[in-house]
């Protein structure tokens, strides 16, 4: 979806495998309710109304924010279901947990069986199943983490430099996914929106970091002018890795970060040295997913004091109360 950035799989970027939100309300009305209180929801209605936003479109030559896939493509939910591609909602659950299509039937089908009587191998198989199709589920933190920077650091040095958009968003993993994006309401059977305990907190963090490192070396690597688009990935870059390495000093037991660190300093932070730029964000990556295969947080307590508190969290989670008022 974003120009052929490496941050998508070819399935996350497949608009003709859309099903659209008001398919996952069949079954999730809870989730969906949250969903329906955060800015991924109103941007659907807001953003083509804004008036920055007509400013933006009329410098990059977009006349219809909706059908052109400049601003489209980050800021709605794509479907095709003919020839046409159209915006059907704003950021949605596919946006996050792939396109459906394939993925859909499988993940809710208890083997053919129910919830009680399908066997643990089967479970396990179905969700191997699931996968293989594509969707992306909360376990799959770096797979997450990289859509959502996919789409809150901009891929796009024109965007910036001649449309006058922000290079990026203040993100933070812990506190942006645990703010009015959480709907974790699933699992409690909707008693309740479980927030990420510490364990996944510490993940959520060190993981989230690592991808922005990642993605803001990419980014850097496609720059061409001495422009605040430039300008600002390079500091990107340059805080990620001071963070990471207070990270790696905290958790000295997790050698891979240091190991991050040493790869962000492989490269230098300039124009024209795409390769070198390229290929330390590969081997960011490489390390990131071998973290979330090896480690589950529980041996990082030392990063604990990083973490955002709650007061940090971006916007409101729906809370119990709204959880369990009758609909
Ligand atoms: C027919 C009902 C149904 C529909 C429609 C449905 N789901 Fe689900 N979903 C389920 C069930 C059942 C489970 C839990 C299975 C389990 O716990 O083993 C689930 C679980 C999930 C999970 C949690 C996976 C995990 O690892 O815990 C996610 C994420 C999810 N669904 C996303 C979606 C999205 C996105 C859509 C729409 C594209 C959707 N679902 C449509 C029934 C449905
Ligand atoms: C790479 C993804 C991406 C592209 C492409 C993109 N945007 Fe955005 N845009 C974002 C994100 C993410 C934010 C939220 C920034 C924040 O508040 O942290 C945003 C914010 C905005 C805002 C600020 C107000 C608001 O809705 O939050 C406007 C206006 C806007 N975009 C317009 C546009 C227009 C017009 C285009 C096309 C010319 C476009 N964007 C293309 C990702 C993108
Ligand atoms: C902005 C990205 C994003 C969007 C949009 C999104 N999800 Fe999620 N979803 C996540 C993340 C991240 C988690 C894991 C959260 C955590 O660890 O706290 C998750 C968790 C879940 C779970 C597991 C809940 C539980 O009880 O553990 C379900 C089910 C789910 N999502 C379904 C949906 C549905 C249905 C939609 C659309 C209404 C949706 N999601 C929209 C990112 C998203
Ligand atoms: C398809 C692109 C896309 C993806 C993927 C995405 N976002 Fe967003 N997000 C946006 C845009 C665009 C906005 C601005 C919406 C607006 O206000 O108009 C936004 C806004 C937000 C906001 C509200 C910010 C504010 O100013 O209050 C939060 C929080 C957020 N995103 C968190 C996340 C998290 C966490 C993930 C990943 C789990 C994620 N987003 C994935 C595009 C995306």
């Amino acid at each position: 979806m974003i120009f052929g950035f490496a941050a998508y799989s070819a399935a996350a970027s497949d608009p003709t495998k859309t099903v659209g939100p008001n398919v996952c309300a069949e079954c999730h009305k809870q989730e969906v309710a949250a969903w329906k209180g955060s800015h991924h929801f109103s941007t659907f209605r807001n953003m083509p109304r804004d008036l920055e936003a007509s400013q933006i479109a009329k410098r990059m030559g977009v006349r219809r924010i909706k059908s052109e896939s400049l601003c489209r493509d980050c800021h709605f939910t794509v479907q095709q279901k003919t020839t046409e591609q159209e915006a059907i909602a704003g950021i949605s659950c596919e946006s996050c947990h792939s396109p459906a299509k394939d993925w859909i039937k499988v993940h809710s089908s208890y083997s053919g069986k129910t919830a009680k009587t399908e066997s643990k191998t089967e479970a396990q198989e179905r969700w191997k199943q699931a996968d293989s199709k594509g969707m992306i589920r909360p376990r799959a933190i770096y797979q997450l983490a990289k859509n959502c920077y996919g789409c809150h650091v901009v891929p796009r040095e024109d965007l910036v430099n001649k449309g006058g958009h922000h290079a990026g968003s203040a993100f933070e993993l812990v506190s942006w996914s645990q703010g009015e994006v959480r709907h974790n309401t699933w699992h409690s059977k909707g008693k309740e929106n479980v927030p990420a305990n510490a364990a996944r907190k510490r993940m959520l963090y060190l993981v989230g970091l690592g991808v922005e490192l990642e993605t803001a070396l990419r980014a850097l690597s496609k720059a061409t002018e001495r422009k605040p688009y430039a300008f600002e990935m390079a500091s990107r870059v340059d805080r990620a890795r001071k963070l990471l390495a207070a990270a790696a000093k905290a958790a000295p037991n997790v050698p891979e970060i240091s190991k991050i660190v040493e790869f962000s300093h492989s490269a230098g932070l300039k124009l024209n040295n795409e390769s070198r730029l390229t290929a330390a964000a590969d081997g960011i990556s490489k390390l990131l997913e071998r973290i979330t295969e090896t480690y589950d947080g529980s041996t990082m307590s030392g990063l604990d004091s990083f973490i955002p508190r709650p007061d940090k969290f971006k916007g409101a989670a729906r809370t119990a109360a709204d959880v369990s008022a009758p609909h």
